[in-house]
């Protein structure tokens, strides 16, 4: 049995539309319904603010403050989460674009946001996803990065000092100072956390796809094919030391190439996620809108399991949107299997008759303004 994550109480100062709201959850799924602009994707984001990052919108800060407020904005929550009880302020105290996002658990400072992958895990898809499989392959990388995060939260300090000493290496060859101690020290540090950000993903990647394998027959949405491509394509057999050395070697190889293009051009910031539709065995972004829709809720629903599975605890699951494009019995059957995962779920739609099927699996609230109805 998992045990399910859950927000108990959720409290909003300035956040977006809502200049402050207080809500109270019981451990249910939750539906938020209203109007077009009425603030039920906000009330998402805010929940996404309980993992670390910028939320669901990757937004500013600043924009996300309440327009006309006078400093920043708060999010208060009562979690069951992952170490049971916990009390959960985020914010920012001004708009000034260099602020960073404070957190504080049962009140105490924390030291980094990342702590809250302690206590909760929060997955997303929103309409915004829609474009993935088309779009740029930052975007999907990014993606791939945030299901790896949720499983293996030290690859966002991974990914962070990849980045850090790639900015250091691109910057002494864009001088022209090839010092080649110094470059080989960054070069070395590079390779050991670029392979190991590659083989976070290859290992995510291949739990995931072996679960979507196992569970093929009991999902209603059609499975996908994984595959990593642009560094180290099928080689992550071999020893992580000599992929290691091997990278390390590119990069030494490379320096005047790189120092000519202006950056590195190797490396686990160029990878990219392939996807396919596997029953018709073709690239998901030659598949149609729908079949798209259909292949990413699929791998977010596979995705969640896995993470419930990997840590005995059912994420939070954010979907925006999710019902509007399916037919009664395709809704119906995403709803059970929502339910199945054992986490909460917070789902959005403009028609409250949409999540019929969910009767009293769900709380029902009503947006409006910048206010909600229980
Ligand atoms: N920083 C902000 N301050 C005040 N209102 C905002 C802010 N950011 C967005 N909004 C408003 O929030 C509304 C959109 O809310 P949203 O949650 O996206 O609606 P929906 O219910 O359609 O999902 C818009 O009316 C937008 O103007
Ligand atoms: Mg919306």
């Amino acid at each position: 049995m998992v045990h399910k994550v859950s927000l108990g109480r959720m409290k909003l100062t300035d956040f977006r539309n809502y200049a402050e709201v207080a809500l109270t959850f019981d451990a249910r799924h939750v539906v938020l319904t209203g109007d077009n602009g009425a603030g039920k994707t906000n009330l998402l984001e805010a929940v996404s603010f309980l993992s670390p990052g910028r939320g669901l919108r990757r937004a500013a800060y600043a924009d996300i403050t309440r327009v006309g407020a006078a400093g920043g904005f708060a999010i208060f929550a009562d979690v069951d989460g992952m170490e049971g009880e916990v009390a959960i302020g985020t914010g920012i105290e001004s708009s000034d674009e260099s602020t960073s996002r404070k957190l504080r658990l049962n009140g105490t400072a924390a030291k980094t946001i990342d702590e809250l992958t302690d206590h909760l895990r929060v997955l997303w898809l929103t309409p915004a996803m829609d474009g993935l499989f088309t779009g740029t392959s930052s975007d999907r990388r990014r993606f791939l990065d945030r299901l790896v995060l949720s499983l293996d939260p030290a690859h966002g300090r991974r990914a962070g000092d990849f980045e850090r000493a790639m900015r250091s290496r691109n910057r002494l060859l864009s001088e022209g100072r090839f010092d080649p101690a110094w470059l080989t020290g960054i070069e070395n540090q590079m390779a050991s956390l670029g392979v190991a950000m590659a083989l976070a993903r290859q290992e995510m990647l291949g739990l995931l796809s072996r679960l979507i394998d196992e569970r093929h027959e009991e999902m209603p949405f059609p499975s996908a094919v994984l595959e990593l491509s642009g560094f180290f394509d099928n080689q992550f057999d071999r020893p992580a030391i000599d992929l290691e050395d091997d990278y390390a070697a590119l990069l030494r190889d490379g320096r005047h190439r790189d120092a000519a293009a202006g950056r590195t051009l190797d490396g686990p910031h160029r990878a990219d996620l392939l996807v396919r539709h596997k029953a018709k065995d073709i690239e998901a972004e030659r598949c149609s809108t729908g079949e798209q829709k259909a292949l990413l809720v699929g791998l977010i629903l596979a995705h969640a399991r896995l993470v419930a599975n990997m840590t005995g605890h059912a994420p939070v699951l954010l979907l925006d949107e999710i019902a509007a494009h399916l037919d009664e019995g395709r809704r119906a059957a995403l709803f059970d299997l929502v339910d199945g995962l054992g986490g909460q779920a917070f789902m959005t739609g403009t028609d409250r008759a949409m999540f019929g099927a969910l009767s009293d699996r769900a709380q029902f609230f009503t947006v409006s303004g910048g206010t909600l109805e229980g």
